[in-house]
Order: C-alpha cells, then structure tokens, then sequence
C-alpha cells in the first residue's frame, strides 16, 4: 500500500496533466464532424499505453472507430485482466450551459470540468496510470489486456465484430470496468448490474405538406397533436407501461434482494433537492432504487414538429417526431422489445396519420456475480483503500459490450467504477473529482493484487 501512495504522490501532477491532454480532445463519435479528434484520441491513448509499459499495442481499425488494445503479459500461468474502457464522449450540448468549456479541462473546487472527465477518460485513464504504477514499481501480479474503444457512447456496433475476430487476443480470466457509479465516497459501492436498452425514432405523418393552420386546421389531423398522445398512452396510471407483452420476461425480485437493494443509504429528500423536483415519479409499488436498479423503463429523449424558430409561424405540420428509448431488466431482449413496441405503436396510431419507426442501437441487460473471485478481489481493494466495505448497487446505465463479453467470449465482468450521480455524465458542466481519480489510482492495484492471490487460493 506504501508503494503505491509513494508512486502517486511522486507522479501526482503529472496524472493529472495527461488526463486534461487527453479531455482536450473532442472525441464526440455521435457526430462526424469530429472524426479526426477521436481518430487523435485513439492515437494519444495507444502512445499512453505504449509509455506506461504496454506491448503489442495497436489502434486496431473496425468499420466504424477504431478500438486501441495493449497487453503485458509477463507469465500465461498468471490469471489475465481484460480491462475495457472507452474514449469516445457525448456530445457537449447545450453549450451555454458550460460554465467552462467542455474540452478545455478546469479544476473548480477540487473537481475537474470537461466533458468525459468522469464517462469515461477520467476513469479508464486511471487505469493506464496503476498499470504503470505497477510496471514501474515491479507489482504487477496478473497478465494485462486493454481494450479501449470509441463507440460507446452510440452503442458499440462494431464491437460485436472486433470481439468475434479476436477471440483469441482478448482471451482473460475478468473483465474489469470503471464506467459506472458509486453511491458515494463515505459510501463506496460497486454495481451489479446494468440495465439493457432498446432506442428508436418515431415519426408520424398527417398531411403530405405543411399546411396553413388557419385554412385546414379543424378539418385535418395534426400530427404533433396525434404524436403527444400516442406518446401519453404508453404510460397508465400508475405508470406501468402499456405495450401488450412488455413485462411478460420480467421477473420479481424475492424479498430478500429487495431488502438488500434497499439497504444501501438513499435519502429521497437530498435527491429531490439536488434535481429541484417537488416529488418523484414512477411505477406505483417500487421504491427509487428498485425503479432504477430493477426495472423496465420508457423515456422520451427528444420530440420536434413543427415550427420551433423565434416568433409565430401558424402552421399545420407534415411531421412531427420523437425519440424514444428503453431501458430493459434481465430475460428482456432488445430485439424482441423493438419488436414489441413497433406493433404496439402501430396499432394505435388513428387512420388520419402514417407511422414509420427506426430502431436505433440496443444492448442486453446484465447481472453480475457477487460470489466470483473477481468481484471478491474488487470488494477487498474497495475496503482495503476507502476503509469500508462496497455496498452492492444495480446501476440504471446500461453498457452493452459487457452481455456480448459474456456471450462471445464467455468472460464475466466486475464493474469497479468511481464516479457520482452527480458527475453530471451526458449533462453540461461534467466533472470528475480529483480525489476520486487518484483513490481509483490507489485501488486498481490492490485489485490486481487480491485477485492474483484469490485465484491462487482457488
Ligand atoms: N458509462 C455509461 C453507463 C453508465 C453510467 C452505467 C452510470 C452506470 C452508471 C455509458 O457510457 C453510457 O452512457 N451508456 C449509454 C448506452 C449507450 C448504448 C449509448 C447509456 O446508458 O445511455
Ligand atoms: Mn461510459
Ligand atoms: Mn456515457
């Protein structure tokens, strides 16, 4: 434990100055405008991984961004650690909301502000910093992999494929992941679950062109109109959703999980504070951590139609469209959801207007082991560098690579994150504590160092 505080506290400035060079590229892969800066991001991680002691590091190219890897593998007797991570981001919209820019990185009240300062370049850059860390002070007790890709963030489609082609290569014993929450750092905790997602666009059509609002209006079906309430039926009152066979998959929690799921310390006041709500929302008969950890959503991302411009247009629009995603529980499958929702939507829609749906990308829900070596090796670091042991959490976000891990290669995943809720991911004004990257610094190596020694025992 000495050795690695010495190491940080010798090299502290520096961590910090390599992760403000890499959130000074705008890797937003939703948006190609940005091409080049995550094709510079991807080059800047592979020089990192190569400098901290990485072999065999390659920007391997896939049909859409490139996926960066890197290994050291110092004895095949050893367990091996496929660590994943991505350095693509969201795009940083809305801009006027930034206090600071998003991709020039500023330290305000001990947090670093940038956009992907938590999701994810905060949190597998500290990764490439412990393994250099243990390269550099003889303490790597495991065979390493790195797999750090550039498409998260729009649903890791080419992924599937980079996996399939290289089983082989991406052989390992765990996957090791920080992209996700803990409940806080008095309360450190680690995820055990994530939630699946199936995305879509919808767009409804009335007439074949905008019309004068005045001269048709009364007489035609307006599409926004028409939108709004198919949009409003998909909820009842109680806020269960409302496809025929969406819940069919879904199984209860026993008692005694929902118990545990509701030990972990939330208090319902300080959330609403922290959002400015008046009260919560939800399906009638589950508490906030059951609705987010443990259950199938429906959120609207996005609606337009119309005239949104400055000042008064009075028109009748052809079109009005939204963007819908849902979040999906253990036994759903993204596909057969799709499925489900486009026949629902489509039988509801009245005859006065046409509906055209497009799926967009999905991922499959995941529960995690809690029993695993891994996750114990992930539960001793956690106590052995915060002092207390994690509380396990089900997260609400959803990774979709960690199911096709599961799938293709046959790999579990121990999600070992140190970010907050309040990090702000997807939001303006994103931050990631400095002490959360330097105690997830300090915690990666003794997870090396306990999962060495527990898969030895076992
Ligand atoms: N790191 C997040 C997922 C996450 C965040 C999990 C916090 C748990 C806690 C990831 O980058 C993400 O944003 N995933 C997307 C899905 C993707 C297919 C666009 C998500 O959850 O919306
Ligand atoms: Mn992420
Ligand atoms: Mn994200």
């Amino acid at each position: 434990m000495q050795i690695i505080k010495d190491y940080i506290a010798a090299n502290k400035d520096r961590f910090l100055t390599e992760l403000f060079e890499l959130l000074r590229f705008p890797s937003v892969s939703a948006d190609p405008k940005y091409k080049p800066d995550v094709l510079h991001a991807a080059a800047y991680v592979a020089q990192k991984l190569r400098e901290a002691g990485a072999e065999q590091v390659e920007v391997c190219q896939t049909a859409g961004y490139p996926v960066v890897y890197g290994e050291k593998i110092t004895d095949p007797k050893k367990p091996t650690v496929l660590m994943y991570g991505h350095y693509d981001v969201q795009p940083p919209d809305p801009l006027e909301l930034w206090k600071t820019p998003p991709f020039e990185p500023t330290i305000r009240d001990g947090k670093i502000y940038a956009r992907g300062a938590c999701d994810d370049k905060g949190q597998f850059y500290m990764h490439i910093k412990a393994f250099e860390l243990m390269v550099q002070t003889q303490t790597l007790p495991c065979n390493i992999k790195f797999m750090i890709e550039g498409e998260e963030e729009v649903g890791s489609d080419n992924l599937g494929i980079f996996v399939q082609q290289n089983k082989e290569k991406l052989k390992a014993d765990v996957v090791l992941i920080s992209d996700t929450s803990m409940i806080s750092m008095e309360n450190p905790s680690l995820e055990t679950g994530l939630r699946g997602l199936s995305y879509l666009e919808v767009e409804v059509t009335g007439p074949n062109r905008d019309l004068h609002s005045g001269v048709y209006g009364g007489a035609v079906a307006n599409p926004i109109t028409i939108l709004a309430k198919m949009i409003a039926s998909l909820h009842d009152e109680n806020n269960h959703i409302t496809i025929p066979g969406f819940y069919d998959e879904v199984t209860e929690l026993s008692a005694n999980e929902k118990h545990a799921l509701n030990e972990a310390p939330f208090d319902p006041q300080e959330y609403k504070k922290d959002l400015d709500v008046q009260e919560l929302w939800g399906e009638t008969g589950y508490s906030t951590l059951e609705r987010t950890g443990t259950r199938p959503t429906l959120e609207l991302n996005g609606i337009w139609g119309g005239y949104i411009g400055e000042g008064a247009k009075t028109v009748l629009p052809s079109k009005a469209s939204a963007k819908i995603s849902m979040r999906l529980v253990p036994n759903q499958t993204s596909a057969h959801i799709t499925e489900l929702f486009t026949r629902h939507f489509k039988s509801i829609a009245p005859k006065s207007v046409k509906v055209k749906v497009t799926p967009h990308h999905g991922g499959e829900p995941v529960v995690t082991p809690t029993s695993s070596v891994a996750f114990r090796a992930a539960e001793k670091a956690i106590e052995a560098s915060f002092g207390k042991k994690p509380i396990p959490t089900r997260g609400g976000g959803s990774i979709p690579i960690v199911a096709l891990f599961e799938q293709e290669l046959g790999i579990k995943t121990v999600l070992m994150g140190f970010g907050l809720d309040s990090d702000a991911l997807h939001s303006p004004n994103e931050k990631y504590d400095i002490y959360n990257y330097y105690k997830g610094i300090e915690t990666i190596p003794l997870f090396y160092k306990y999962f060495a020694e527990l898969s030895a025992e076992n």
